[in-house]
This record gives structure tokens, sequence and C-alpha cells, in this order.
């Protein structure tokens, strides 16, 4: 596993025992070393991949990662500083990041950077109230407040709705679905790539957009009937190299490198 986690995430079945009885009243905060216990347990409970330690010592202690707690100020019993809710997030190079193909650079601004969302997640009992809505608007007005920054990206398991829902809801734009990003317990699922514009980058749905869309779409048009051309031509004479196709095409785990020439669609 690479050395921080790639955002993902999961499964959101795990149930947390406490239900709040009260009116519960969520602050946010920035995670410190006092937390650590408690953000690798709600990290094992809503994760189905397991985190390095070294990732959760890196937020506590905000090396370089940024995070957010939220917690339930209204909690008796020495509980009111307890992780509720949490986002962690880095600081990625855009020319080097994978939609480094997507910022619009301005050179007279400097090196550009996006914030990358490793993990979001809120507990079972606290879900429904806006929490994960307001940890992600902390992640923008951050990146905002950055004059560098270009946007907040994140990588989401197809099939987590909730997630999706949120993203979507927040203006995130689903620009790219990553095939056999995750690796879990041995099985491949799809990821969608989310980013939000900020600073004067583009903006969703600009007419900029649009044309990037048709253009990529019609190459992604050529690039298939021309392979698919290739192959034909190919069966007819080597049946050899239709099969090294076949094998690269199942390689398990996808770099950088190999996304950006075939591992995703524009969506
Ligand atoms: N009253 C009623 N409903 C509300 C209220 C309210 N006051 N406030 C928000 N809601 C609704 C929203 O409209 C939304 O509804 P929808 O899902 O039908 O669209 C829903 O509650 C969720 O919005 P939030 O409350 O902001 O989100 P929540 O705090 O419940 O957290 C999350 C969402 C993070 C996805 C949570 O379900 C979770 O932790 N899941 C498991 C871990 C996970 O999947 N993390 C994200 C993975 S992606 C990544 O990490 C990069």
């Amino acid at each position: 596993m690479s050395r921080f986690p790639r955002g993902f995430v999961g499964d959101s079945s795990m149930e947390e025992p406490e239900t709040p009885l009260r009116r519960p009243s969520i602050c946010f905060r920035p995670i410190n070393p006092s937390d650590l216990e408690r953000l690798e347990q709600i990290h094992r409970d809503l994760f189905p991949i397991r985190y390095e330690s070294e990732f959760f010592q890196n937020v506590v202690n905000g090396g370089d990662i940024v995070s957010w707690a939220a917690v339930d100020r209204s909690r008796p019993d020495g509980h009111s500083e307890e992780l509720i809710g949490f986002v962690t997030a880095k600081f990625v190079l855009a020319k080097e990041s994978e939609i480094s193909d997507l910022i619009r650079y301005d050179s007279s601004k400097g090196e550009e950077t996006l914030v990358y969302i490793l993990t979001l997640g809120v507990v079972e009992t606290y879900r429904k109230l806006g929490v994960a809505k307001s940890l992600i608007k902390e992640v923008i007005k951050y990146a905002s407040s950055i004059p560098v920054c270009r946007g907040v990206y994140l990588h989401v398991i197809t099939h987590n709705n909730p997630a999706i829902r949120l993203y979507k809801r927040m203006s995130f734009r689903c620009v790219r679905r990553l095939h056999g990003f995750y690796l879990i317990n041995g099985q491949h699922f799809d990821s969608y790539l989310f980013v939000y514009f900020v600073n004067g980058s583009r903006s969703p749905c600009s007419p900029l957009d649009l044309v990037v869309l048709v253009l990529n779409y019609v190459r992604s048009g050529i690039k298939v009937v021309a392979s698919k051309l290739t192959m034909k031509q190919e069966e007819k004479g080597l049946k050899g190299v239709k099969c090294k196709d076949n094998m690269r095409c199942l390689l398990p785990t996808q770099t950088k490198r190999n996304l950006a020439s075939s591992g995703y669609d524009y969506v």
C-alpha cells in the first residue's frame, strides 16, 4: 500500500453504540495528538481497508496532512472533545496530480497546488445532521484561502451512494471513472474522481468544460474504433499478440501513469 491512503471509502454499515439523546452542539477544530486512538477506531469501523500508523501519526501531529475534527460539545462525562467526525487531506502539486490536464494554469501565481481529500467519516449516530457537509466546507474554505490552490479533489468508490450524493450536492464535479482503482479483499472496484475548483480555476459547467468534454468524448471514440480495427488486424495475423494485450488489461493495480493512458473514462 502507498504511504498514505487513497481517498476512499466505503462502507457505512458499521454501527456506533452511542446515541445523541440531547440536541447536539457540533463544533469543528483541528485534530490533535489526543485524538489518535479515537481516530484509529473510527477509521477501523468505517473503512474496509487498514491504514498505516504512519498515516495516523501524520494526521494528529499535523505533518503534511491537514485535518478537521467534528465534536459534540453537548456530550457529558468527558466526551465533549471526542471525535464524531473528521476529514483528512493533503496538498499535491497540480502539475503532478492525476487531474493536471484539467487545471487552467496561471504562471504568474507560482507553483499551483490542489487539496486531495484522503478520508472523510461521520459516526453512524451523527449522520444526516450536515456534519460531513460542514467538514467539506471547511476544506473548501481552506483551499480557497490559499491563492495558489486550484481545487479540491477526491476518489470515492462507485457504490458509495451517500458520499456521492454529498459531493454532488456540494457542486463537486464527477470528472472520471477509474477502473479497478481500489483493491479490497482481493477484489477490484471502480472509483469516481470528483473535483471542486477554487480561486478562478474552472467553474462547474463552464462553456470551456463542455468543449473539453466533447473533444475528449470524440477522442476516446476514435481511440476505441482504432483499437478495435487494430485488434481485428492482429487477430487475423498474430494470435499471441491478442493474448498479451488481454494480460495487460488485467493488471491489478493502476499507477498514475497507466491511469493517464488507459484506465479511466471521462464522465
Ligand atoms: N436534517 C435531515 N437531513 C439532513 C440534515 C438535517 N439537518 N442535514 C443534512 N441532511 C441530509 C442531507 O441532505 C443528506 O441527505 P442525502 O444523503 O439523502 O442526500 C444527508 O443528510 C447526508 O449529508 P450530511 O449530513 O452532510 O452527511 P453525513 O454527516 O451524514 O456524512 C458520510 C456522510 C460522510 C458519507 C457518512 O455517511 C459516512 O461517514 N459514511 C461512511 C464513510 C464514508 O463513506 N466516507 C466518504 C468516503 S469518500 C472519501 O473519504 C474521500
